[in-house]
């Protein structure tokens, strides 16, 4: 294939943390699967960076599985995508190293994540912690990445690996290609359902305020039942009624009913009948995933196979971008 009309390339990293909320699945990953009709798609769990903030061992471990299955569990085909953990690619740490000398400390001091992560743990505010956005730059940078799904949390980083990508091939002339963001709109974003002008968080400390993937259908109805409304009790779409408004989202993710359809369908029922629905409709629409989920977790050898086959894959990618950069830093062989 002559490179012109080569498939554009998708990257993304998933930290290895095995509880995704429901925000994440119909923000982000629902909509990954759909990346690999078109495109070459990379998704790396990504434990390098966790370690940026202290790991339990067999927990990381455990996680690891878990992210891996999860994703595929929600529709990550192994065969469509690759599928690979970070450390087991050794340019992710090699190309780190690299672009960490053509990040500026300026530049790194600006991370606002930085800033929130060294506040949360000032008692082990270490390098890899600051350097982070660089060896993000260099999962990104290294399969040529044409395109970035990312949350908006993650807009700052992005922009830094295209500044870097932009003065390595200033200096050394035309090395990597420069990657785009794709930032879902807000249209998906899913809020809190204990106080629902605070986005979703997975490690929000209220836990009725978020809705796991692999949640139980009694947690999840219970957490539902709980929803903060509002003292109305229509069931209707407006600014000045967050909690219900957030509630229809969730509602319309799953069903694939429209806003209207949905203020016909609970005209006059009221918010207790409306809470059930939602609750049903949401676990209906997670119980094939869960199910998915728990056959994956249970084959370990399977999930062992698709790791190594993602990890030779894009080894043979990543390679091929280092033997360009170490060439024109002036590295001997
Ligand atoms: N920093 C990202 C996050 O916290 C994870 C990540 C690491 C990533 N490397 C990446 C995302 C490369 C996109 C591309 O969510």
């Amino acid at each position: 294939m002559s490179e012109m009309t080569e498939k554009k390339t998708v990257f993304s990293g998933v930290q290895p943390s095995g509880n995704l909320t429901i925000g994440n699945y119909l923000g982000a990953i629902k909509n990954f699967s759909r990346f690999s009709e078109e495109y070459k798609t990379f998704y790396c769990v990504v434990d390098l960076h966790a370690i940026t903030v202290r790991q339990v061992p067999a927990e990381l471990r455990r996680r690891t599985y878990e992210t891996l299955a999860l994703y595929m569990a929600c529709g990550l085909d192994a065969d469509k995508n690759t599928l690979f953990v970070q450390s087991h690619v050794p340019q992710h740490a090699e190309l780190g190293w690299i672009l960490d000398c053509y990040t500026m400390f300026g530049e790194l001091s600006r991370m606002t994540q930085f800033k929130d992560k060294s506040a949360k743990h000032s008692q082990n505010i270490n390098a890899g912690l600051f350097t982070y956005p660089a060896l993000m730059a260099a999962d990104i940078l290294l399969y040529q990445t044409d395109i970035v799904p990312v949350g908006i949390d993650q807009k700052q980083h992005l922009e830094l690996a295209r500044d870097v990508a932009m003065r390595f091939n200033q200096i050394y002339s035309d090395t990597f290609r420069i990657p785009e963001g794709y930032i879902p709109t807000d249209t998906m974003k899913i809020m809190s359902l204990a106080e629902p002008t605070a986005k979703m968080s997975k490690s929000d400390p209220n836990q009725n305020a978020v809705v796991y993937i692999l949640d139980s259908k009694d947690d999840i109805m219970r957490k539902f039942k709980r929803a903060v409304t509002d003292s109305d009790s229509v069931v209707r779409y407006s600014e000045d009624k967050p909690g219900v408004s957030n509630l229809m989202t969730i509602y319309r993710a799953f069903t694939g009913k429209s806003l209207d359809e949905i203020e016909r369908e609970f005209d006059g029922r009221g918010y207790g009948e409306f809470k059930l629905a939602v609750g049903e409709a949401c676990a209906d629409g997670l119980a094939p995933v869960r199910a998915e989920f728990d056959r994956l977790i249970a084959d370990k050898a399977y999930l062992e196979a698709v790791m190594k086959k993602g990890a030779e894959d894009a080894y043979h990618t990543a390679r091929k971008t280092m033997s360009k950069v170490r060439r024109k830093i002036g590295f001997v062989g």
